[in-house]
């Protein structure tokens, strides 16, 4: 369902806590530094990446056992970057929504306008409970976001702004200077449930969804669309996917083979208990979690279940597939960060841009 005829654009996962993208004791030639951020950022601005997302973390919950915070993180790559967008993770109940509005504004200001927001709405109970926060039950976490978004989308366009929810109430606040991009800076957000989908078809101008087969992401975009368009919002679909691509298939299944062969087990056994709170509790049990398997829980986002696992031509044709299907974000995860993400440039991206030039032009002569 609508189906853009822009290209599809692709994110990475930065990085910026440690144990890399998958719950394994593989080697993972991927490091959470500063420093391997850095040229992880520049190999992938050069590589047809458009954006990156950090990761908000307080607490070790799947062995990730050092985290960087993601705004200032998120700031220091911009610093080092040039093109590269990214996307800076905000848990509402931590921060308020003015003061987000203007640290945001500030750094969209600092970094000619490259910047973006994903509102994280909680899924750890065990964090909160660390770091002294109230756990509100799993639709109230997200209707706290979604006022948590409408507040700063009007701080970011109006001035004399007030704001008088059942969470945040503010009056006459007036941001100055306004962020750099306009109409504002791009809000992001995470989940699956049935609140997470609402939220997104509301409020937020992406919708970040955890791996999938192309069939369950066409019905979540049919979903997501459809209530978007009653309310006259438009919003775009981003997709996890843990990318193995390696000349062979073969190979690259090998590989899948093995990070799931040497599986941390307790972590990923702690990690779906910590889930259970959060996806499957949603009341209509279609939570980010509610359905995976201990296999799909080693990436802590289902990324193996998207499948762009295989050749170069595999992935790219799965991808244009997901294209199809309404998608406008690959958000990928890998092994080896660096080197596999000048891979993906070197080798994917091609045949990605080629499929997509002769879909247009087989649409435009039908
Ligand atoms: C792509 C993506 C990125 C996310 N990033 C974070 C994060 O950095 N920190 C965090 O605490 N939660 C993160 N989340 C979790 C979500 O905000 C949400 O709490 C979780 O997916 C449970 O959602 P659900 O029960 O509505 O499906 C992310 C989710 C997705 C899909």
């Amino acid at each position: 369902m609508s189906q853009s005829t822009a290209p599809i654009k692709f994110a990475y996962w930065v990085p910026n806590v440690s144990g890399g993208l998958v719950v394994s004791n593989i080697e993972q030639r991927t490091d959470w530094s500063y420093e391997y951020n850095i040229k992880l950022a520049q190999a992938a601005e050069a590589n047809g990446f458009e954006y990156a997302l950090t990761q908000i973390r307080f607490t070790a919950g799947y062995g990730a056992e050092y985290q960087h915070e993601s705004v200032s993180f998120s700031h220091a790559l911009l610093a080092k970057t040039e093109k590269l967008k990214v996307i800076a993770a905000i848990l509402p109940g931590p921060w308020k929504p003015v003061l987000a509005a203007k640290q945001l504004a500030t750094i969209d200001y600092l970094t000619q306008g490259r910047i973006a927001i994903n509102v994280v709405s909680g899924w750890f109970k065990g964090e909160f409970d660390a770091i002294g926060e109230p756990w509100p039950e799993h639709d109230q976490r997200y209707a706290r976001s979604e006022e948590f978004i409408r507040s700063l989308k009007g701080i970011w366009t109006q001035d004399n702004f007030s704001f008088d929810g059942k969470y945040y109430q503010f009056q006459n606040y007036t941001l100055k200077p306004k962020p750099l991009q306009q109409p504002h800076i791009e809000v992001f957000q995470g989940g699956s449930s049935r609140a997470a989908r609402d939220m997104a078809s509301r409020v937020s101008d992406w919708y970040f969804t955890n791996g999938n087969s192309v069939e369950e992401i066409q019905k979540q975009v049919h979903d997501i669309r459809s209530k978007a368009k009653a309310n006259q919002h438009q919003v775009k679909i981003g997709v996890n996917a843990f990318i193995i691509a390696r000349d062979t298939e073969q190979e690259a299944q090998a590989v899948l083979q093995s990070i799931i062969d040497q599986a941390n087990t307790e972590a990923v056994h702690a990690f779906g208990d910590a889930t259970r709170q959060a996806g499957a509790a949603s009341p209509e049990g279609e939570g980010n979690w509610a359905k995976s398997t201990f296999e799909d829980l080693v990436q802590y986002n289902d990324g193996f279940k998207t499948n762009l696992i295989g050749t170069p031509q595999q992935i790219a044709e799965r991808i244009v597939a997901l294209k199809h299907v309404g998608v406008d974000l690959i958000l990928s995860g890998f092994l080896h960060f660096i080197e596999e993400v000048e891979y993906f440039g070197q080798h994917v991206l091609p045949l990605v841009r080629e499929l997509e030039q002769q879909q247009e032009i087989t649409a435009k002569s039908a």
